[in-house]
């Protein structure tokens, strides 16, 4: 069942991708060669605590950290650790915020000092389709319109879109109906209402779209070991387009 929510309760999530995308802008201060993403996990439960909001995932299904940490090859939930990141690398930080009740959603891939051409264009490809995919976020399509357009974006650039992860509902829990693939036909799925709230999450990888898991259970890699980048936001459907609740560009000068 889809929840459609009323202008208050987005706005109330709207609060809370705000403070998403200010952590977000933190992070980007603070990651550079010689950091930990354990640096990172402290970092952010206690931004999060200081602002009156709660890491979500923080015992979601068992996982243990406030964020995912994914680097290089990993696709998506990595555990944060004491591995120093190196220069070169490429590290994703996913979260969901928790203020006052209300959820927000955000991943954001950054670079690691100099980075390859090759990790450069990656991310420039995997941004570039979650805003492909949110220009389709208006009321009146259908998921699959969003599908289809991360998918083709992402392909014609020669990227692999992953299939075992997608984006979904999010309200007052974390994953609400409907599913949101990141490949798929037009004119399918669900039709997009006012007050509906999705994430659009795609993961690009530069080689095979499979997956394998860790033993630990969550992290996600690439099955041929390619580089991965995942760029996600929260998006709201409104009468007036789509309402980007964990728009980082808002704290720009
Ligand atoms: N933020 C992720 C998503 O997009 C969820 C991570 S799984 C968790 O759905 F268990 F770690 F929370
Ligand atoms: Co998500």
């Amino acid at each position: 069942m889809i929840h459609v929510k009323t202008p208050e309760q987005i706005a109330r999530m709207h609060e809370a991708g705000k403070l998403l995308a200010a952590c977000h802008r933190e992070i980007a201060s603070r990651i550079r060669p010689g950091v930990t993403t354990a640096d990172i996990d402290r970092f952010v439960e206690r931004f999060l605590a200081q602002h009156g909001a709660t890491p979500e995932q923080k015992g979601y299904m068992g996982y243990p950290y406030a964020t995912c940490a994914s680097v290089n090859d990993v696709i998506c939930h990595g555990f944060p650790s004491d591995r120093p990141l190196q220069n070169g690398d490429i590290v994703t930080i996913d979260m969901v915020v928790n203020l006052n009740g209300w959820l927000a959603d955000s991943a954001w891939s950054y670079p690691v000092g100099t980075i390859s051409e090759e990790a450069r264009r990656l991310l420039e490809a995997t941004k570039g389709a979650l805003y492909a995919g949110i220009e389709k976020a208006v009321v009146g399509n259908r998921i699959g319109d969003i599908s289809h357009a991360v998918q083709t974006y992402a392909e014609q650039r020669g990227y692999a879109v992953v299939r075992d992860f997608t984006g979904h509902g999010i309200g007052q829990q974390m994953h609400e109906d409907p599913l949101v693939p990141h490949f798929g036909k037009p004119g399918k799925g669900p039709r997009l209402r006012e007050g509906m709230v999705i994430t659009i999450e795609p993961m690009l990888n530069t080689g095979t779209y499979h997956a394998t898991i860790d033993e630990d259970g969550w992290t996600a890699r690439t099955a041929d070991r390619s580089l991965s980048a995942q760029y996600e936001h929260t998006i709201a459907i409104t009468a007036q387009g789509p309402l980007i609740l964990t728009d980082q560009t808002i704290f720009q000068a």
